[in-house]
């Protein structure tokens, strides 16, 4: 099947062209992040606005691209949640107008179901694991643990209390001064830095629980800089690398944690935090030292876009498609099932 993928939850604007659920035809990205950078964070209002100047020329670079036409579309996939519910709506609006002029059938899907099963991609750097696999998705609003079982049958097992992973990045990046986004900031700077100059604390430290917490790290930072000032140079660096190494050494233990509590094999990283090259080397060596697989899509794939929902759109729209539905009956739901304890992560929309 021909699927064109809409993304817009964010900052980013993304169309793709999958072919099968798993081939990039192409996957065309058009990043916000320097309109947003002057202001430290996001601005959803400003998002939902240059969401729409993009999402045009997105389209056709995607379909220019993978040398298609609207025409030959066999269905539509959009991210419909969790997100910035502005931005949301721009995707979502444009899928469902294309979805009704070409008479084909639409989905609407969830955000962190797309991060969990990005890795299923046909990806010519890495290969596809064997299900079942813990997805362990690490974002700018996520910082979740799940037993993926198959495609669409999730588990949940542990998600952040306070902020996601992300988040922390970026507010301390805000604290140091660093520009937006700031996990790629301090991600460059801990390069040159000391991981062991401070002792930050490893918040719930335990393996009893697979919750994470991370607001209690974030506030250690601010005391520091309350009581030393914002560092600068090696000093800088060093914080940096200190702060990451502490986010690193959590993620890691907690999935570890989880693999041995469920008898897993197989780690998938995912998400925005996932380009970090800290853990990704570290998630490398320490799944080897203890025997667990791991797979990390390329840096490209794991922020926010478009090619990320193939595999889930397939297996919505492939069913829809063989029943004769059709754009006249467009469906478009955020839910995500977690099929072995039924919770659901937004609100439907239509
Ligand atoms: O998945 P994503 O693109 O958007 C959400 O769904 O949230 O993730 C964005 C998050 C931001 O918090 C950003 O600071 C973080 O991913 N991020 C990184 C790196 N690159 C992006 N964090 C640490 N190191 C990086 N290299
Ligand atoms: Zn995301």
């Amino acid at each position: 099947m021909l699927v064109m993928t809409i993304e817009s939850s964010c900052d980013e604007t993304s169309a793709a062209v999958i072919e099968d659920g798993r081939r990039i035809l192409s996957n065309a990205v058009a990043s916000q992040i320097p309109v947003h950078r002057r202001y430290g964070g996001v601005v959803p209002e400003l998002a939902s606005r240059n969401h729409i100047r993009a999402i045009h020329t997105v389209i056709d670079q995607a379909l220019e691209e993978a040398d298609v036409t609207l025409a030959q579309i066999e269905g539509f996939a959009v991210t419909a949640g969790p997100g910035l519910v502005g931005s949301l709506l721009v995707g979502i609006e444009t899928a469902k107008a294309f979805a009704f002029a070409f008479d084909r059938p639409c989905v609407g899907l969830n955000h962190l179901e797309a991060h969990l099963t990005t890795i299923l991609l046909e990806l010519p750097e890495v290969e596809s694991p064997q299900f079942p696999y813990l997805g362990l998705v690490v974002s700018g609003g996520h910082t979740d643990l799940y037993v993926v079982y198959d495609l669409g049958d999730y588990e949940l097992l542990g998600r952040t209390r306070d902020d996601a992973a992300g988040e922390a990045f970026d507010k301390v990046a805000k604290m140091l001064g660093l520009p937006y986004p700031g996990g790629v900031a301090i991600d460059r700077l801990s390069r040159k830095g000391d991981p062991k100059r401070h002792d930050f604390p490893r918040p719930m430290w335990t393996r009893t629980n697979l919750d994470f917490s991370f607001s209690g790290l974030k506030t250690a930072i601010a005391l520091h800089i309350e009581e030393y000032g914002v560092p600068e140079g090696q000093e800088l660096a060093d914080l940096c690398a200190s702060f990451q190494e502490a986010v690193v050494d959590v993620l890691i233990f907690k999935a570890l944690t989880a693999c041995r509590q469920r008898d897993l094999e197989r780690v998938v990283l995912s998400g925005g935090v996932a380009c970090n090259r800290r853990l990704r080397e570290r998630i490398r060596q320490d799944c080897a030292e203890a025997g667990v697989e791991s797979f990390i899509a390329p840096a490209r794939l794991c922020t926010d876009n478009a090619a990320m929902l193939g595999p889930i759109a397939e297996a919505r729209l492939k069913p829809m498609n063989s029943s004769g539905f059709t754009g006249h009956h467009i469906r478009a739901h955020a839910t995500m099932t977690l099929g072995r304890t039924s919770r659901t992560t937004s609100r439907a929309h239509r």
